[in-house]
C-alpha cells in the first residue's frame, strides 16, 4: 500500500486523538496539546497515511539558535505495526530536521519499550544516557542522538 508522509493538519485531530489512544498507555498528548502542535512554528508534526487512513505520526522540536533537533514522539497504529512504518516516519523526521538545519536528534524512550529501541538502535541512534523517573509512572528513559549528516 501507498504510504503518503506529510504536515498534520488541523482535519487530523480526531485520528490523531484516536492514535494517542490506541499507541500509548500514559503520558498521552491531549486534544489541546494535538491542536497547539498542529499549529506550532517551532514543531514539525508528520502524519503518515494509507489510503487516505492516518497511520502513523511523528513530532519533532527545534529551538531557536539550536542545531539539536528533538523527537518528541513516534507512533504507529497498533495494527499496522511490524511493517516497517515507524522506519519511515523516523526517516522522514530526521530529513524534516535536517531541512530545518539541524545537524543532529534526539530523543527519550522507555528503557523497557523494546520495539523503540530497536527501531533506533537499527536506524543509527547512539545511547547517551539513562534518565531514572522519567514518566508518569516513574520509569526511567533512555536517551538516545543520531546525527545528521
Ligand atoms: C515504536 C513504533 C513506532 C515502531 O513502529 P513500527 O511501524 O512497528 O516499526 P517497525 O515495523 O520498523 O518495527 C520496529 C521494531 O518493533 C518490533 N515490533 C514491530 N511490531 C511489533 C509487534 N506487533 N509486537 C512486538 N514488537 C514489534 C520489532 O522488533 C521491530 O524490529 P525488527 O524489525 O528489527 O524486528 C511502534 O511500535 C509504536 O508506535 N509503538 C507505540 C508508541 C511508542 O512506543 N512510540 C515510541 C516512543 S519513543
Amino acid at each position: 500500500m501507498v504510504l503518503r508522509i506529510a504536515p498534520a493538519k488541523p482535519q487530523d485531530l480526531d485520528a490523531l486523538m484516536a492514535l494517542e489512544e490506541a499507541a500509548f498507555p500514559g503520558d498521552r498528548m491531549s486534544r489541546r496539546a494535538l491542536s497547539r502542535n498542529i499549529a506550532s512554528p517551532s514543531l514539525g508534526f508528520l502524519v503518515a497515511r494509507e489510503a487516505g487512513q492516518l497511520k502513523g505520526h511523528a513530532l519533532i522540536a527545534f529551538r531557536k539558535g539550536s542545531a539539536l533537533a528533538r523527537l518528541y514522539s513516534l507512533a504507529v497504529q497498533p495494527e499496522a505495526m511490524g511493517r516497517g512504518l515507524g522506519g519511515k516516519l523516523l526517516g522522514a523526521a530526521e530529513r524534516f530536521a535536517r531541512n530545518r538545519g539541524a545537524d543532529r536528534l534526539r530523543l527519550e524512550v522507555r528503557a523497557d519499550n523494546q520495539a523503540a529501541i530497536r527501531l533506533y538502535t537499527r536506524s543509527g541512534y547512539v545511547r547517551l544516557a539513562q534518565i531514572d523517573d522519567y514518566y508518569e509512572d516513574g520509569k526511567a528513559a533512555l536517551r538516545y542522538e543520531k546525527p545528521l549528516p
